[in-house]
């Protein structure tokens, strides 16, 4: 398997988002899925998705902190941000994340 490191684009620091209330640091620059890979390598390497846009798994429920609307998108697509709330994700995530501490 590919380290995980060589996948992330470059980034110079980690930034607070949360998971279903817990906050986890993840790096900028770079999609959530690929952070969420970051925070779980193997699960998330042998998950069912196919990075393209295409299956439809990856996809989540987020909004940018109180107060703010939540909106729909998918994880291979979106960048992180500082802040960001991951409200709800599909049962294909939920599972790859399972071990998370
Ligand atoms: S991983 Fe398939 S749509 Fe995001």
């Amino acid at each position: 398997m590919t380290a995980p490191g060589t996948l992330l684009r470059p980034f110079e620091r980690l930034i607070s988002i949360s998971i279903g209330g817990r906050s986890v640091q993840v790096p900028e620059n770079n999609n959530l899925l690929r952070c969420l890979q970051y925070l779980a390598p193997e699960p998330v390497s042998y998950g069912r998705f196919c990075w393209n846009e295409d299956c439809q798994y990856c996809r989540v429920v987020y909004d940018l902190g109180e107060g703010t609307k939540a909106r729909a998108a998918i994880a291979c697509k979106l960048m992180v941000q500082e802040g960001m709330r991951i409200l709800d994700m599909t049962a294909e995530m939920r599972y790859c994340l399972r071990t998370l501490k």
